[in-house]
């Protein structure tokens, strides 16, 4: 992703000082902050207190815990793995990314398992970029499609996003987003519509900071804002991200998404998601059967922070410590308000039999 017109990555490696980096996401869009993670604790950390956040790149910097794990203790793994898979319950990218570090670990010898480690993350990193890249094309091509259709090629398209599913969300390019970058790049004219994401607000700070650097048109509107956007005949379509999809295609997603889904589907609009195949958890079977949903701190919902306007940050209690808060931070849109699932291989129903095709893909180590 282009910052400040350096490219950038959410995460990286520096060989020369043996450090892993991280864009500390708590800190945008005020402040952009590079953070180093040194020890498996601070990759822990960084993940729980969602410095870095997003399905595809929780499980890379799990990867490079790992590494940071060996690196301390070669005799680490098992323990490593066990404290990077607490960390957040429900993207399912992150057990995938510690699954296959442990098969690609565990026949090490200690004396080569950190540099193995370090092997394994840096090629997931890549990996990731180029899965995104590709996600990129196939859903940009459904978006200049619709707005050829939609759009008579004489107005923008009209793009809903929930929560943040951009370069931030992943190594580079992100999923939902990298459509849209994709799109742009190919000259089709655009705005997104960006939905705040209530209570982090990874919509209002993160997608927002993202599309103004790409020099993307965009308005954000709050959480409820949405279905009278669509309601208004203001969108074409909506994209998102996802956490976890069934082998059914049913999607988790941030908390909101089911009722973006809702809206579309009233107001005759396409609802697309767009993941890696990582994000597919074929042992989910379908909606039917509940998937550890997280739950995250009232706090972040009777607290607001932000900055003074001498600069300063502040927060500031908006409900009193009594109100009982249900901090939800995910829900599942079920399929039949799905009208496809964008991935790196192409774009699939989200129904059972669509997405079979893509149980093998999955197993292959290298991505597209
Ligand atoms: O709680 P977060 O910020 O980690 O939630 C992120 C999302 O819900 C994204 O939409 C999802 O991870 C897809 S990111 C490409």
């Amino acid at each position: 992703m282009l910052i400040e017109g350096r490219q950038h990555r959410s995460i990286w490696y520096e060989a020369e000082t043996d450090q892993v980096c991280i864009i500390d996401q708590t800190r945008l869009p005020h402040d952009f902050a590079i953070r180093t993670l040194r020890t498996l604790e601070d990759a822990c950390e960084a993940i729980g207190a969602m410095r870095v956040r997003g399905a595809p790149l929780i499980g890379v910097t799990a990867a490079f815990g790992v590494y940071l794990a060996l690196r301390e203790n070669p005799a680490s793994l098992d323990t490593a793995i066990r404290q990077l898979r607490a960390t957040r319950p429900t993207a399912v990218n992150l057990r995938w990314a510690l699954d296959r570090a442990a098969r690609e670990l565990s026949e090490r010898t200690r004396s080569d398992a950190a540099g193995k480690a370090l092997e394994f993350a840096l090629a997931l990193a890549e990996e990731d970029a180029a899965c995104c890249e590709a996600i990129g094309e196939h859903g940009g091509e459904v978006l200049r499609r619709l707005w050829q259709e939609q759009c008579g090629r004489d107005r923008p398209l009209q793009v809903l996003t929930h929560c943040n599913a951009g370069a931030l969300a992943t190594v580079d390019w992100g999923t939902a987003l990298a459509a849209i970058y994709k799109v742009a790049d190919a000259g089709v004219p655009l705005h997104v519509w960006v939905d705040e994401t209530r209570p982090r607000n990874q919509g209002g700070a993160l997608t927002c900071w993202e599309l103004r650097q790409a020099g993307i048109d965009h308005s954000l509107i709050v959480d409820s804002a949405a279905g009278h956007v669509m309601a208004r005949g203001l969108v074409d379509v909506c994209v998102t991200g996802s956490d976890r999809v069934s082998a059914s295609g049913d999607v988790c997603n941030k908390i909101g998404t089911y009722q973006v889904a809702l809206a579309a589907r009233d107001n005759n609009l396409p609802f697309y998601a767009a993941l890696p195949v990582s994000t597919i958890d074929f042992g989910w079977p379908s909606a039917a059967e509940p998937i550890p949903i997280e739950e995250r701190e009232p706090e972040e919902v009777s607290l607001t922070s932000g900055i003074e306007t001498g600069g300063s940050e502040t927060q500031v209690r908006q409900y009193p410590g009594e109100t009982v808060v249900r901090n939800y931070a995910f829900d599942v849109t079920p399929a039949r308000l799905v009208n496809g699932i964008i991935t790196e291989h192409g774009v699939f129903e989200a129904e059972r039999e669509s997405l079979a095709a893509l149980a093998g893909a999955q197993l292959s180590p290298s991505g597209p």
